[in-house]
């Protein structure tokens, strides 16, 4: 019978054959110990030599790192192993034999690791952070699937920018200029104004010359847009969002959350509603913990953002930012036009910032007006403001970063670590 690590807690007491490759191994001289992966999860084998014979028992003793095997055994319970199974190994076959990988179970500088990704993704700590990627992903298509919104989507290649002109990668697109999309909301806004609720999920692009473990210039995003709804019902939809990928990761991914020695009472406390905080009160708190350098109109670093996040045990929302270091399109407070509807979620433990969102100008003069107080002139703009024009309405939408979501939930310090293939700034291999 052939099966999967996954699957093993099905076959106790039973022989079944593995695909698997050797993670690491020891022995003694008369038992071996393989750590076997193949990809679904991390299992030992034991090789006993007064079972297997003295030829085979040789033969584990020579297995390398890395090298394929076929291993036949039995499964039995063992309450030790994060995975509660292991297996008695009654036969083994080499597919095929690898000769000194590089990345041997000593320390390596995170330079040598990212050269090796292609490698270094097969440990178990990786393993695992992709894992924890792949249950947001899957959780988020839940979410928004059981709330009736519809994926859309965006172009990739585009006309147009949508946060700002200077971090585009430019391109070109026969005889045209094209740029790689920064963000698809305002396709969604689009897409919100032909199906209600809406959501994508894809790449994005920055030439942000920022080197922080927040940035990179290849990351995915969940963008979501609404019609009908205000800022405070998409400050609410953003909560539940969260706190429902959160509890699922804490629901489906123990062995990882374990192997990653992520704090999970940390993440059990994720629940929704998430505390608000203005920007003006932002500032004053800035201020009153000794931060000198911020004054009201400037927006906030890594620094600022950790000091805010530092006085919950939650994801803050920070709200209500001055309109002039906001993007052209957020929607002004009617109190207060200098501010604007919008607000950045900041993860706890000093993750920052994992969302971006705001209600947007639905009327078609202040569009304009805005459209001229930033000059976007040309055709790439002009089917935007169409959307002001025929049967506008209130609508809101956000942003979630992934790569910074997957590094708060599995308590990874760097976003290098939660995509497969980080594209950095000093970095397009592998
Ligand atoms: O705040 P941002 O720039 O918002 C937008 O792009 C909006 N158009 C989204 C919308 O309303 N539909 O980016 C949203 C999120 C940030 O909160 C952050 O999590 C992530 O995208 N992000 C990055 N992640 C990794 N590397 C970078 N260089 C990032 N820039 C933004």
């Amino acid at each position: 019978m052939k099966t999967t690590i996954s699957e093993v807690s099905k076959y106790v007491g039973e022989e079944v054959t593995l695909g698997a490759w050797l993670s690491n191994k020891r022995s003694s001289g008369k038992i071996a110990f393989l750590q076997l992966r193949d990809g679904t999860g991390f299992m030992q084998g034991i090789v006993v030599k007064a079972e297997i014979g003295e030829d085979k028992f040789q033969d584990a003793k020579a297995l390398t790192q890395e090298s394929s095997l076929y291993v036949t055994g039995v499964i039995v319970e063992d309450t030790r192993s994060p995975l509660g199974y292991e297996m008695q190994v009654k036969d083994f076959e080499v597919i095929h034999e690898a000769v000194d990988y590089p990345i041997t179970p000593k320390e390596h500088g995170p330079e040598f690791l990212m050269d090796h990704r292609h490698l270094w993704l097969r440990s178990k700590r990786q393993h695992a952070v992709m894992k924890v990627r792949n249950e947001i992903i899957r959780s988020t298509y839940e979410f928004f699937n059981d709330n009736g919104y519809v994926k859309i989507d965006p172009p990739i290649l585009t006309g147009s920018s949508a946060e700002g002109t200077t971090e585009l990668f430019h391109t070109k697109y026969f005889d045209e200029d094209a740029y790689l999309s920064q963000s698809g909301q305002l396709y969604m806004e689009a897409a919100a104004m032909a199906f209600g609720r809406v959501f994508s999920f894809g790449p994005t692009f920055r030439a942000e010359k920022s080197k922080t473990r927040r940035h990179l210039i290849e990351f995915w995003m969940i963008e979501p847009e609404m019609a009908f709804m205000d800022h405070e019902d998409s400050l609410q939809v953003q909560e539940q969002y969260v706190s429902h990928v959160v509890q699922s990761v804490l629901k489906n991914c123990k062995i990882e959350l374990d192997a990653l020695g992520r704090d999970t009472e940390k993440l059990e406390k994720i629940q929704a509603p998430f505390p608000r905080i203005s920007y003006d009160d932002a500032i004053q708190l800035l201020k009153d913990k000794g931060f000198d350098d911020i004054e009201w109109g400037e927006d906030f670093g890594a620094p600022h953002e950790t000091a805010i996040a530092e006085s919950y045990d939650k994801p803050v929302f920070i709200t209500n930012y001055p309109a002039e270091i906001k993007a052209f399109y957020m929607k002004p407070d009617p109190e207060r036009p200098e501010v604007v509807l919008c607000a950045d979620l900041i993860a706890p433990e000093g993750y920052g910032e994992i969302i971006g969102g705001s209600q947007r100008i639905d009327d078609l003069e202040l569009m304009q007006q805005r459209y001229e107080e930033h000059d976007l002139t040309g055709d790439a703009y002009k089917w935007y403001l169409q959307l002001r024009e025929y049967g506008s309405v209130p609508h809101s939408g956000f942003g979630l970063g992934l790569e910074r979501t997957v590094a708060w939930i599995s308590g990874v310090e760097h976003v290098r670590e939660t995509i497969p293939f980080p594209r950095l700034l000093n970095r397009l291999y592998p």
